[in-house]
């Protein structure tokens, strides 16, 4: 280990960098607290052999070319649309990421939103600070029902499951359109395999759980907005560019959707102003993960990981 260098581009918790301490290993932090620019990064990976990288940091490749004895890249995030893979695979670098630890968390973020979108919480919230209150009405901030209601879950992957199994509690009829049918994960939840065309026109609440690919890339767009039943609500904690945001506001407007509950965004850090003129919108800082344990356990994930590629090991995330 001696001699090796791992670039982390933020101050993660303590607990992962820790892990990487008892090794003779050189550590070097990105020291301010916002995203390096891609120089800075470049400026970091070019004699490091492991890069420990943030969903912000755009790893393509001109910065996988800039670190030649770069073996190993940990994406302190499950998704890895923010990194080249099929240039790192050519390369032979190990890229890993921190699956499950995280599924928990970003599906209670989802039910937050679903909560808060269908009910009014955060517009009672403002109500309420404006001073506007007066007392009970019969006709103040009418919202959805949940319980019972149809729930369509796009991408039953971990967090999709996940999402179900609270559903579940609110005793909701699950839907789910994946790519292949999960019989266990029916037997569960009593969720129904059906295609994405039935799943939007049945549906009362739609939830986006897959990943960010070339496929999912505006998996919803006008034509699927126009099969949604008049009233729908959608979530989305995937990736912002799985939905086409000009569609969705075209259709928050007009009322097809009676709210949306946003954790992610089109092009971000860049949020669409439209998004802050609407009332029906809740939205949160892609915070899905942002819990203190659990961000805690994929620092110690990702950095262990990155350990046992830099020892000649097989890691126990590889995406790659
Ligand atoms: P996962 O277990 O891999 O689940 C993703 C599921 O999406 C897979 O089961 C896959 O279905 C399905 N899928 C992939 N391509 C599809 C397509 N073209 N059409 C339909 N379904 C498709 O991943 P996860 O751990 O649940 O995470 C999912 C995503 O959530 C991540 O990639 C990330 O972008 C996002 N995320 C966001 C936050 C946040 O802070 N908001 C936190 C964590 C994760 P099959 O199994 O049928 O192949
Ligand atoms: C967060 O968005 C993640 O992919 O972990
Ligand atoms: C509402 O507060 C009720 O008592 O119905």
């Amino acid at each position: 280990m001696k001699n090796m260098k791992v670039f982390i581009t933020r101050k993660i918790p303590q607990d992962g960098i820790d892990i990487l301490k008892k090794e003779k290993l050189e550590i070097e932090i990105f020291p301010y607290d916002r995203p390096p620019t891609k120089e800075e990064i470049i400026r970091g990976v070019k004699d490091a052999n492991a890069l420990i990288s943030l969903l912000t940091d755009k790893i393509d490749r001109e910065v996988i070319d800039s670190a030649p004895e770069l073996k190993v890249i940990g994406n302190y995030a499950v998704g890895y649309n923010n990194i080249d893979v099929e240039y790192t695979k050519k390369k032979g670098i190990v890229v890993v990421n921190t699956p499950g630890v995280l599924t928990d968390a970003t599906a209670d973020l989802t039910f937050a939103l679903l909560l808060s979108a269908a009910r009014r919480v955060v517009e009672g919230d403002k109500f309420m600070r404006e001073g506007k209150f007066k007392g009970w009405a019969p006709m103040l901030l009418l919202g959805k029902d949940i319980w019972g209601a149809t729930i369509g879950i796009i991408g039953a992957g971990r967090i999709g499951q996940a999402v179900a199994q609270r559903a579940k509690g609110f005793h909701m009829k699950i839907l789910y359109y994946s790519r292949r049918r999960k019989i266990d994960f029916e037997r569960e939840t009593d969720a129904k395999f059906v295609s994405l065309e039935t799943l939007l026109k049945e549906a009362d609440f739609i939830t986006i759980h897959t990943p960010l690919t070339k496929e999912t890339y505006h998996l919803l767009g006008e034509r699927e907005f126009r099969m949604m039943k008049e009233g729908a609500i959608l979530i989305n904690t995937s990736r912002g560019e799985v939905v086409d945001e000009n569609a969705m506001l075209k259709a928050l407007k007009s009322g097809k959707l009676f709210a949306a509950g946003l954790d992610v965004f089109h092009g971000e850090p860049h949020v669409n102003p439209e998004l802050f003129e609407l009332t029906n919108v809740v939205l949160t800082p892609h915070i899905g993960s942002a819990t203190e344990t659990t961000r805690r356990k994929m620092a110690m994930m990702v950095c262990s990981d990155v350990l046992r590629v830099l020892c000649g090991e097989e890691p126990e995330n590889r995406v790659v």
